[in-house]
C-alpha cells in the first residue's frame, strides 16, 4: 500500500531518509507553482472525478473520487523489489540488478532519466488550454486525469534524480520545471514536445501516437539493470495505458461520428462532410500523417552508437527483452535499416546493436498499425470504402536516414518540387486546423451532452453513467 500520511505519498519509506525527504519537500512547492502557472488553465478550483493510486499491486490500485487537481496526491510509487532480479542483457548480463548507480554510467543514466522526465511536464504544458473547448464533461475529466498522471510521472523521475544523483540530480530536477514546451529560449528537450497541441483532435492523436512512444521508452527502461529505474517505469506503464486508451477511443469516436453522418446523409465529399459539422476522414488522415511522423522521430537515428552503448551497458533494454529468446548480447546479430540512395530507398543489414532505435521504432509501428485497423473496422462497418493508413516511415522525417529527403506517404522519393505540389494533400494545412478549431469554439459540459463531431463512448468512467457529473466547476 501507499503511505498517504506523509506529506509526499510514497511506498519507498521516504520517512527513513530525512535528507532525501527534505530535498523532495523543498522541490514540492516549486512543482505546485509550476502546476499553477502552466497546468490546466483555470482549473484549480474544479472538483474532478479522478482516480488515485492506492496500491502498486497490479490488481485494484486505483480509487475514484472528487479531487481538486492542485491537491492531487502526487508521489513516489515504485513496483515492489524482486530481490532475485538480475541484469538481463548486455555485458553485465547475469549480475544482480544494480541498486545504486554504477559510477561509470552515472552521467548516461542521468541523461536518460532527464530526457524521459522532460516529456512529462511538457505534455501538460502542451495541453493546458484544451479544457476550454472540451467536447463533453467525460472528455474533460479524462484530459485532467492524463494531466495529473503526467505530473506524477515527473515526480517519478525527480525521485530518481534526487535519490541517486546528488546535487547534479537536484539541479536537473529544478531545470525540469524551468523548461517550457515551445519556448524559444528554454524549450523542452525533444521536438515533438515543443509542437503545439491546438485542438482535441490533436490531443487524441497525441495520446494515441506520442504517449505510445512513452510506453515503448518506458518498456525499455523497465528492463534496465538499474533496478530503481526499472521498478519506477513498471508502475508508470500502468498509468500510460489509460492515456493511450483516451487517444484510441477518442479518435475512434470521431471516426464513428463522421461515418454516421456520412451514412445518414449519403455524402462522401469532404466539403459536404464538413458542412454537417463533423471532421472529414481526409483531414483525419492528414493528422495521422503529422502525428505519426513527428512521433517516430522520437526514437532517434536509425543507426546509433548511443543506443548500442545503452544496451551493452545494461541501462536500456529492448521492448519485452526478457521474453526474447536470443543471447541478449547481440554481438553478431544484424538488423535491417533503410536509407535513401539517389531516388531509391534501399535496405541494408547493420549491426543489431547500432540499430536498436530502428528496431524499437518497428515494434512501435506494429502496435500503431493494429490501432489503425480498429479505426478502419468502424469505417468498414459503416460501409464506407475509405481506409486510414500509416504513411511510409520515411515520410516527413527530421531525424535519421530519411531526414533531408522528401518521401511520399507511399514511400516514393520525390524532388522538392514534387513534394511541394502535394504536401497540402498529406499534411494538415492552416485551413484544416482552422476548420477543426471552428468546431471547438467553446466547451460542451451539460450533463450527458457530447459535441456534434464526436460520438459518446460506450460507457462512462468507473461504471458511472455518461450523464455523471465528472467535473464540478464550483
Ligand atoms: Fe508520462
Ligand atoms: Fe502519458
Amino acid at each position: 500500500m501507499i503511505d498517504y500520511i506523509d506529506k509526499i505519498p510514497n511506498n519507498v519509506d521516504l520517512g527513513q531518509d530525512r535528507v532525501l525527504q527534505r530535498a523532495l519537500e523543498h522541490w514540492q512547492p516549486a512543482y505546485l507553482s509550476w502546476w499553477n502557472d502552466v497546468g490546466p488553465n483555470e482549473s484549480h478550483g474544479f472538483d474532478v472525478y479522478l482516480r488515485t493510486a492506492i496500491s502498486v499491486e497490479p490488481d485494484g490500485w486505483a480509487q475514484f473520487g472528487y479531487v481538486k487537481m492542485p491537491e492531487y496526491r502526487w508521489g513516489v510509487f515504485l513496483q515492489p523489489r524482486d530481490p532475485n532480479r538480475l541484469v538481463n542483457f548486455g555485458t553485465h548480463k547475469g549480475e544482480p540488478a544494480w541498486q545504486e548507480v554504477p559510477g561509470e554510467f552515472r552521467s548516461t543514466l542521468r541523461r536518460i532519466i532527464v530526457t524521459q522526465g522532460d516529456t512529462e511536464p511538457a505534455s501538460v504544458e502542451q495541453q493546458r488550454m484544451l479544457g476550454l473547448s472540451c467536447p463533453s464533461m467525460y472528455d474533460l475529466r479524462n484530459i485532467f486525469q492524463v494531466n495529473v498522471e503526467e505530473g506524477r510521472h515527473l515526480w517519478a523521475m525527480v525521485y530518481l534524480l534526487h535519490r541517486y544523483f546528488g546535487r547534479d540530480g537536484r539541479e536537473e530536477a529544478e531545470a525540469l520545471l524551468a523548461r517550457r514546451s515551445g519556448d524559444a529560449d528554454n524549450p523542452r528537450i525533444l521536438g515533438a514536445f515543443n509542437e503545439p497541441t491546438p485542438d482535441w483532435l490533436a490531443f487524441f492523436m497525441f495520446t494515441f501516437f506520442t504517449d505510445r512512444d512513452g510506453k515503448y521508452q518506458l518498456c525499455c527502461l523497465a528492463e534496465s539493470g538499474f533496478d530503481p529505474l526499472a521498478r519506477t517505469c513498471r508502475f508508470m506503464l500502468t498509468e500510460e495505458a489509460h492515456h493511450m486508451f483516451v487517444g484510441e477511443t477518442g479518435v475512434g469516436r470521431i471516426v464513428q461520428r463522421t461515418c454516421e453522418v456520412m451514412k445518414e446523409n449519403k455524402i462522401s465529399n469532404p466539403s459536404d462532410v464538413r458542412a454537417m459539422g463533423v471532421i472529414d476522414l481526409e483531414t483525419l488522415q492528414r493528422y495521422i500523417n503529422f502525428h505519426f511522423s513527428v512521433t517516430i522521430d522520437l526514437y532517434g537515428s536509425d543507426v546509433s552508437s548511443n543506443a548500442a552503448n545503452y544496451y551493452t551497458s545494461g541501462l536500456k533494454g529492448r521492448f519485452e527483452e526478457t521474453k526474447l529468446t536470443d543471447d541478449h548480447l547481440l554481438v553478431d546479430a544484424e538488423y535491417p535499416v533503410s536509407e535513401v540512395i539517389g531516388d531509391r530507398i534501399v535496405t541494408k543489414n547493420v549491426s543489431a546493436l547500432t540499430a536498436l532505435n530502428e528496431r524499437l521504432r518497428d515494434d512501435y509501428i506494429k502496435e500503431v498499425e493494429s490501432g489503425l485497423g480498429r479505426w478502419n473496422r468502424i469505417i468498414e462497418k459503416a460501409g464506407i470504402p475509405f481506409r486510414l493508413r500509416l504513411p511510409h516511415k520515411g515520410f516527413h522525417r527530421a531525424i535519421g536516414n530519411f531526414a533531408g529527403h522528401h518521401i511520399s506517404p507511399d514511400g516514393v522519393v520525390l524532388t522538392p518540387e514534387q513534394w511541394n505540389a502535394h504536401v497540402a494533400e498529406w499534411m494538415p494545412s492552416k485551413e484544416d486546423y482552422a476548420y477543426v478549431q471552428s468546431l471547438m469554439s467553446g466547451r460542451v459540459v451539460e450533463l450527458g451532452k457530447f459535441a456534434n463531431w464526436i460520438a459518446p463512448p460506450p460507457r462512462g468512467v468507473n461504471n458511472q453513467p455518461l450523464n455523471f457529473e465528472y467535473v464540478r466547476f464550483n
